[in-house]
């Protein structure tokens, strides 16, 4: 794969496209791995609603990053859809490839890495999309809030004319409707005093305000996909819980389909429509938020929901805590096993666990895991 820059422009796209009947797209397959590398196991990640198009379509996804004289299978074998304007929340442990499946939607893995399988978007299949066609994917119907958003902003510039400044990289017309265009998404997701804020440098502003910046910035020109990876990690739990508000928003009044990656399933209820845990670079459970975390069918969800905060509290707030940690932490030797990659670690595993890879299966509607053993 070509290494790019990350982007800082947007291009416009219009709202709601994503809702027009778009025609099933038939996969093509681009296999750089071995064959033993790669599983052309396919199960529709969930009951799209009848008559939608899957926005996106990740199928056989498997990145394995060949620098450094060490390869490192970061995901096998990924398969998932997302409906256009659905919540997805991608929940693992750190090294799980949560930033490496966000970083292959958006064309940004680095030079040494082998790609298989498709990403379809739409009617493109963005592992073969050229980087002109980048420049209007990328930040314009796909874009991302990085961990550390106030550290994208250029520091010695005004926020709002960084924010104007993306929308002209884009969008025809002159700087004042740039700059009503920056002021009018500074309003839309409700920060208080747009004026200042407009004027501001970054270093005038806080830690949150900073965020919504960042927010505002990534949605400026609507897009259909937002990709948010832990945008959360570095707040307190009130600004989390207002920044989690703001993306809520976002969905709802764009129509901008979101895929967000954390480690806290805390976060994740009450605000993401879907869940796909992640262990060792692959999806080992998927399903609606309120039936995983009610149910979880995988030992491996189960301990993170039994380590994690309970959340929200009966006054609607998140509640800090200890992040999830299980006992135990995943080895190079693990990875390479030919059994399940999480037996050594798990409570429930038996003999054939060590032995045979556990395959996807779907015990009910909407529900995929990954276990022999799953729900026991
Ligand atoms: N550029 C790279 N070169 C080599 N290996 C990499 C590279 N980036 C990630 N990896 C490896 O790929 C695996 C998945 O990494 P990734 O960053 O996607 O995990 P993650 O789930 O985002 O972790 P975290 O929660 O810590 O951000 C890890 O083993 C990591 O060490
Ligand atoms: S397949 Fe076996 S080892 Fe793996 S998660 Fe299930 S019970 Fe545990
Ligand atoms: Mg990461």
């Amino acid at each position: 794969m070509k290494r790019v820059e990350l982007p800082g422009r947007w291009i416009a796209w219009p709202r709601y496209l994503s809702n027009l009947a778009i025609p099933i797209i038939s996969f093509t397959i681009e296999c750089t791995l071995s064959p033993m590398e790669f599983s052309f196991m396919w199960t529709p990640s969930h009951a799209m609603p009848s008559g939608i198009s899957p926005l996106l379509t990740v199928h056989g996804l498997t990145v394995k990053y060949d620098g450094g004289g060490q390869s490192v299978t970061a995901l096998h074998a990924v398969n998932f859809e997302l409906a256009p304007g659905e919540i997805i929340g991608i929940l693992g442990e750190s090294g799980s490839g949560k930033s490496t499946l966000a970083l292959s939607i958006l064309g940004l893995l680095p030079a040494k890495t082998s790609v298989a399988g498709s990403i379809q978007f739409q009617n493109q299949d963005l592992l073969r999309v050229d980087e002109s066609s980048w420049q209007t994917i990328r930040g314009a119907r796909i874009s991302m809030i990085f961990q550390e958003p106030g550290l994208a902003l250029n520091p010695v510039m005004r926020v709002g004319d960084q924010i104007a400044e993306v929308i002209r990289a884009h969008q025809p017309g002159g700087r004042k409707i740039q700059k009503q265009g920056a002021e009018a998404i500074l309003r839309e997701i409700r920060l208080s005093d747009t004026d200042r804020i407009y004027k501001a440098y970054p270093h005038q502003l806080s830690g949150g305000q900073l965020h919504r910046v960042a927010i505002a910035q990534a949605v400026c020109c609507r897009p259909q996909l937002l990709i948010a990876d832990e945008p959360t990690r570095s707040l307190d739990v009130t600004v989390q819980a207002e920044i989690l508000d703001v993306l809520h928003e976002v969905n709802r009044m764009f129509g901008s389909a979101l895929i967000f990656i954390t480690h806290n399933p805390a976060l994740l209820a009450g605000f993401a429509d879907r869940v796909i845990v992640m262990y060792a670079g692959r999806m080992i459970e998927d399903g609606p938020v309120n039936q995983v975390f009610r149910r979880p069918l995988h030992p491996y969800t189960k301990g993170l929901l039994q380590l994690a905060p309970r959340y929200p509290g009966q006054d609607g707030l998140i509640r800090q805590g200890r992040l999830p940690v299980i006992p135990g932490r995943l080895t190079d030797a693990d990875r390479l096993t030919a059994g399940c990659v999480f037996e050594p670690r798990c409570s429930a595993r038996t003999a054939v666990c060590r032995s045979e890879f556990p395959h996807e299966v779907t015990p009910e509607q909407g529900r995929r895991v990954s276990c022999f053993n799953h729900g026991n």
